[in-house]
């Protein structure tokens, strides 16, 4: 495994990908790092997906709040290397901040409308953030695919908004939400939990997973909600957002809603902000109860 730790150095190792012809195809794993079986779900994606693995691991400046934990946000770059090691990733990409974000810089990807609602609105600026760094590392990468998780599902609909509206030549994978035995899902954020908080947190899968066994929009919403507000009654738990939604323009459904819907919550936890969501689809049949 090859490890560049400037886009410079990156640039060399990209063009030897040009070789031998045909080219090799170039499977994309953008990360923060600090990885976990999440992330390595997606590694082992592109690897059976393509000849060539690609992780970059960069914690993104501009994709973070004032306030937020941009700071403190957990940097383990050996053990990480080591996991891309174990699961045969060909080059890691590992830039400065002063590499990609240079003085004097204008230019930024604005996400539009499906910027500003729920997660946009709770993070002003960070999914323009999110989109205008990925933007950044599939230019310098140049990936035939990009593997992306379906628990950040709001920055997964920006990602291919933006691919179509500016005709990014990548092909966009989702990959499901990998979760730990008891419903949570994995998230570098996970490791702030106190264990009362984790066990608080426990509240966000419960609700998607009783959303789950429910048959119209409505009562999806209710028992989702029904988890929630018992939730509510914890002092570590404050409900951000639960919302039904259409999956890739993030519009509220309405009640007779048919067809695929996503159902998306956030919640913070202690002062650790945590999000999920599940794909429902709704046939319009009610079934008795
Ligand atoms: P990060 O939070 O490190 O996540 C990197 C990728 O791992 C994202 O595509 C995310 O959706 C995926 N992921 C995280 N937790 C997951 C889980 N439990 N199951 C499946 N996939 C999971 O998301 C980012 O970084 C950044 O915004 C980035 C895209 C790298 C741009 O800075």
């Amino acid at each position: 495994m090859k490890v560049a730790s400037s886009i410079t150095e990156f640039a060399d190792l990209r063009d030897e990908l040009e070789t031998p012809s045909p080219r090799p195809t170039l499977a994309f794993v953008p990360t923060m790092g600090a990885l976990h079986d999440g992330h390595i779900s997606l590694i082992d994606l592109a690897r059976s997906l393509a000849d060539t693995v690609i992780v970059s691991i960069f914690v993104n400046p501009l994709q973070f709040g004032p306030g937020e934990d941009y700071a403190r946000y957990p940097r383990p770059l050996e053990d990480d290397l080591e996991a891309c090691r174990r699961h045969g990733v060909d080059v890691v990409l590992v830039p400065t901040v002063a590499d990609l974000y240079p003085a004097g810089r204008q230019v930024s990807v604005n996400a539009g409308q499906l910027g500003t609602v729920f997660e946009g609105a709770a993070r002003p600026g960070h999914l323009d953030g999110m989109l205008t760094v990925v933007l950044k590392l599939f230019n310098l990468v140049r990936p035939d695919i990009a593997i992306l998780g379906q628990k950040d599902a709001q920055q997964l609909a920006c990602i291919r908004r933006m691919v179509a509206d500016l005709n990014v030549g990548v092909d966009v994978v989702g990959a499901p939400i990998v979760r730990e035995f008891d419903g949570l899902a994995l998230s570098s954020r996970n490791r702030y939990l106190t264990p009362p908080e984790r066990t608080s947190a426990l509240a966000l899968s419960a609700a998607v997973r009783a959303a789950r066994e429910q048959d119209t929009p409505e009562k999806a919403y209710l028992a989702a909600y029904d988890v929630l507000e018992r939730a509510e009654s914890d002092p570590l738990f404050a409900l951000g957002y639960l919302a039904l939604v259409q999956p890739t323009t993030f519009v509220e459904v309405t009640d007779d809603h048919v067809g695929p819907a996503l159902m998306v919550v956030a919640a913070t936890v202690g002062t650790t902000r945590l999000i999920d969501n599940v794909e429902l689809t709704f046939t319009g049949r009610e079934l008795d109860d």
